[in-house]
């Protein structure tokens, strides 16, 4: 398991020492990112391979998959429920990991909240914005705000593998706020007379443009770790506090799948 304390100088982070302060505390006086630090008992490497092996290995079988990457391979999310993940062959450690990650998915559930597990190979990504025509990078490889219509949290977790980043709104800016990126979205919006109103706001959300970020220079991430449960700020009308920044991990193709839990 990894240490986490919150860089120096971070003022949006707040660390909690159990699931109820977790569950409690409010957003507020602009921090945005509650983060329950643990070391988890068990090995969820194996947890991992083992997953690897079921699925993606030479003799496939169980576990329910979803077409969620463009590793070549396709199915690169999986969703993990308890049936598939205590068929496992895994030795007490590995038991362990597991009833971790069932115990946490259960108090979420409790919350009335939607978690999931998944082992993640590669999440989809948006090859048209990558390659420099198109507008802006809109997956979760790129520094950006989760968003909700009404009220919400998102929660997350990583056991094994790379774990998710993070970065202070401090050392960000939306990308739709770079007068040149906006300009040219402008364009693509409208032409060269088009206007910089509510209707174009309104394309700039629609396309999820506005909910993405670069970092400013000098900018320094944190890693969310692994093993700690963190609640995060996500942008809704009346939200207290600016969003938390955040994106996925790089992950390479021969890599084992990353274990998070996700709401
Ligand atoms: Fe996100």
């Amino acid at each position: 398991m990894t240490e986490f304390s919150p860089p120096a100088g971070h003022c949006r982070i707040r660390v909690v020492d159990r699931f109820e302060a977790l569950i409690t505390t409010p957003f507020a006086d602009g921090v945005n990112a509650l983060c329950w630090v643990r070391d988890l008992p068990g090995d969820f490497a194996s947890v991992a391979a083992r997953i690897a092996e079921a699925t993606w290995g030479a003799n496939r079988r169980g576990g329910e998959s979803d077409d969620g990457g463009d590793d070549g391979e396709g199915e690169g999310i999986l969703g993990l429920d308890a049936e598939f993940l205590e068929s496992l062959d895994l030795d007490a450690e590995g038991k362990t990991a597991v009833r971790v990650m069932l115990e946490d998915f259960r108090r979420l559930r409790e919350q009335g909240l939607q978690p999931e597990l998944n082992a993640i190979r590669a999440y989809p990504r948006d090859t048209e914005a990558e390659s420099g025509e198109g507008g802006v990078r809109t997956d979760v490889y790129s520094w950006h705000a989760d968003s909700a219509t009404t009220e919400a949290d998102t929660w997350l977790c990583t056991y094994s593998g790379a774990c998710s980043e993070g970065l202070a709104n401090e050392e960000a800016r939306r990308v739709v706020d770079f007068p040149e990126r906006r300009a040219a979205l402008l364009r693509e919006f409208g032409g060269e007379d088009a206007v910089d109103g509510e209707e174009f706001r309104e394309f700039l959300n629609e396309n999820c443009y506005d909910l993405h970020y670069l970092p400013l220079s000098g900018a320094a991430p944190y890693a969310f770790g692994v093993g700690h449960l963190w609640r995060i700020a996500v942008e809704y009308p009346g939200c207290p506090v600016p969003p938390c920044v955040h994106r996925a991990p790089e992950t390479g193709p021969g890599d084992a799948p990353r274990l998070l839990l996700i709401s």
